[in-house]
C-alpha cells in the first residue's frame, strides 16, 4: 500500500499484509495484518517510527523514496520484535546517518539480533524528549506490552500515541482510520487475546500512565489508527479487569462420540441454567477464536477422551495454550470417557499451573454414558452454577 498522510506531515508509510495466514507459526490471521511504519516530519528533523517485517521492506522503502525523503535522522524502536525492528536495516542503508532512538533494553535485544554498533544508538530513559524541530517525542518505557522491551512513544504537539503493539489488531484494511466498529473490535480483541493477555496485571499500571496523556490518535504498529483513544483504552480496561462474564467455553474432542454427548448434555443442562455456553471442537476450531473466548469466560471445562491414559494431544495443545496467555477464568474443569483407565484429570491440572482458578472434580466415565452418568453431569452442572453464584458474577441470571 502507498503512503498514507494522516496529518500534515505524519504520513503511514508502513506495509499491509492481506494473505497472511500465520502469525509467530502459531496464531491464525483470519483478517492477515499490517507491519505499520510512520514518518514524521518536523521543521528541522524527521523521525520514522518503527518498521516493518522483513519481506514487505520494499514497500516501505519505497514509500520513503515515493514522499521524498532525501534525510531521515532517527529512527525510532518502540519494540525489537523483528515485525517491527526487521527493516532497520535497509533503511539504514538507504539513510546511513539516521540513529536509532530506543531504551537500553531494547538496544539489547535489538544488537542480539541484527549486530548493531553501539554508535548507531541513541539511548533514551523513560520521559525523556526529543525534539524534531516545531514537535516533540516524548518515550514512555512499558515494558512487557509485548516483550520487556517495549515502550511507547508520544507525539506531543499532534497528541498522537504511537503504541506498537499495544491497542495492536492482526486486521488489514484499505482504511486509513478505524472507529472501533464491531468487525475491527472483534480483532482488536482477539489481538489482545493472544498476545496482551499474558501481561494484563502490567497492563493496568501502564494504562494509569497512559491516563496523564490527551490522545487524539492511537497509531499501533498493527492495523488501522483508532480515532476513538478511549473506547479502546476503556475495552482494554474491561479485559483486563478482573471481572469474568456468565460465560462457559468447553474446548473439547471426542474419539468415539462419547465425550461429544457429555458435552452436549452440559450444553443443554448450562443453558437451562441461564448460561452463554461456547462449545470448541478443538480438532476444527480456530484456536484464535478459542483464546479469545477466554478473555470473559468464568469456566473453561475441558472435554476429552482419553489416549493411552492422558487426555488426547489436541486438548493437550489447547490446555498447554490457555495456560501460556493465563486467561482470568474462575473455575475449571474436565469431562471425558476412557476404556479402561485414565489419569487425565491430574495431568490437565498440572499443565494448567498459571491459572489463578480453582479446580472443580471432574466428571469422568468409562465408556458410554447412562442415566446414571448423566445424573453426575447434572449434579456437576449444578455444583458449577452454585459457585458462579457464591462468586456473584457481573452477569445477571445466575
Ligand atoms: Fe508486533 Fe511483538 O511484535
Amino acid at each position: 500500500m502507498d503512503s498514507r498522510e494522516i496529518k500534515s506531515g505524519i504520513f503511514s508509510v508502513g506495509a499491509i499484509d492481506w494473505d497472511r495466514e500465520l502469525f509467530d507459526a502459531l496464531i491464525p490471521l483470519p483478517d492477515g495484518t499490517s507491519y505499520n511504519s510512520y514518518l514524521i516530519q518536523g521543521a528541522e528533523k524527521t523521525a520514522l517510527i518503527d518498521t516493518v517485517y522483513p519481506p514487505k521492506k520494499d514497500t516501505l522503502l519505497n514509500n520513503l523514496k515515493n514522499l521524498s525523503v532525501d534525510r531521515l535522522d532517527y529512527i525510532i524502536a518502540n519494540h525489537a520484535e523483528p515485525d517491527h525492528s526487521g527493516s532497520i536495516s535497509a533503511v539504514l542503508e538507504l539513510y546511513p546517518s539516521a540513529k536509532i532512538v530506543t531504551n537500553s533494553k531494547c538496544k539489547e535485544i535489538l544488537k542480539d539480533q541484527f549486530f548493531f554498533n553501539d554508535n548507531q544508538f541513541i539511548v533514551i530513559n523513560n520521559r525523556e524528549t526529543l525534539s524534531l524541530g516545531d514537535r516533540t517525542l516524548e518515550f514512555i518505557i512499558t515494558p512487557w506490552v509485548h516483550w520487556p522491551d517495549t515502550m511507547l512513544t508520544y507525539l506531543k504537539e499532534d497528541k498522537i500515541m504511537f503504541t506498537c503493539d499495544l491497542f495492536g489488531s492482526h486486521y488489514s484494511t484499505s482504511e486509513l482510520f478505524a472507529n472501533n466498529e464491531a468487525k475491527y473490535m472483534h480483532a482488536a480483541k482477539r489481538y489482545y487475546a493472544e498476545i496482551m493477555m499474558p501481561f494484563r496485571k502490567i497492563i493496568k499500571k501502564h494504562l494509569n500512565t497512559i491516563a496523564d496523556y490527551d490522545i487524539e490518535l492511537l497509531a499501533a504498529s498493527h492495523g488501522p489508527v483508532n480515532l476513538n483513544p478511549n473506547h479502546m483504552i476503556n475495552a482494554y480496561q474491561d479485559w483486563i479487569s478482573d471481572d469474568v462474564q456468565n460465560e462457559i467455553i468447553i474446548p473439547y474432542v471426542s474419539m468415539y462420540g462419547n465425550t461429544t454427548r457429555m458435552v452436549e448434555y452440559l450444553i443443554n443442562s448450562f443453558v437451562k441454567k441461564g448460561f452463554v455456553v461456547r462449545p470448541f471442537n478443538i480438532i476444527t476450531t480456530d484456536m484464535g477464536e478459542l483464546i479469545e473466548a477466554s478473555v470473559d469466560a468464568s469456566t473453561i471445562i475441558f472435554g476429552t477422551s482419553t489416549v493411552l491414559g492422558g487426555a488426547h494431544p489436541a486438548v493437550a495443545n489447547a490446555a498447554f495454550l490457555l495456560n501460556a496467555v493465563k486467561p482470568k477464568t474462575k473455575f475449571v474443569s474436565l469431562v471425558g470417557s476412557y476404556g479402561w483407565g485414565t489419569t487425565v484429570y491430574k495431568q490437565l491440572k498440572s499443565m494448567l499451573f498459571c491459572l489463578q482458578a480453582e479446580f472443580i472434580d471432574p466428571v469422568l466415565i468409562k465408556g458410554y454414558p447412562g442415566n446414571e452418568e448423566y445424573q453426575q453431569l447434572e449434579a456437576f452442572a449444578g455444583h458449577i452454577k452454585e459457585k458462579h453464584n457464591n462468586n456473584t458474577l457481573s452477569a445477571a441470571g445466575v
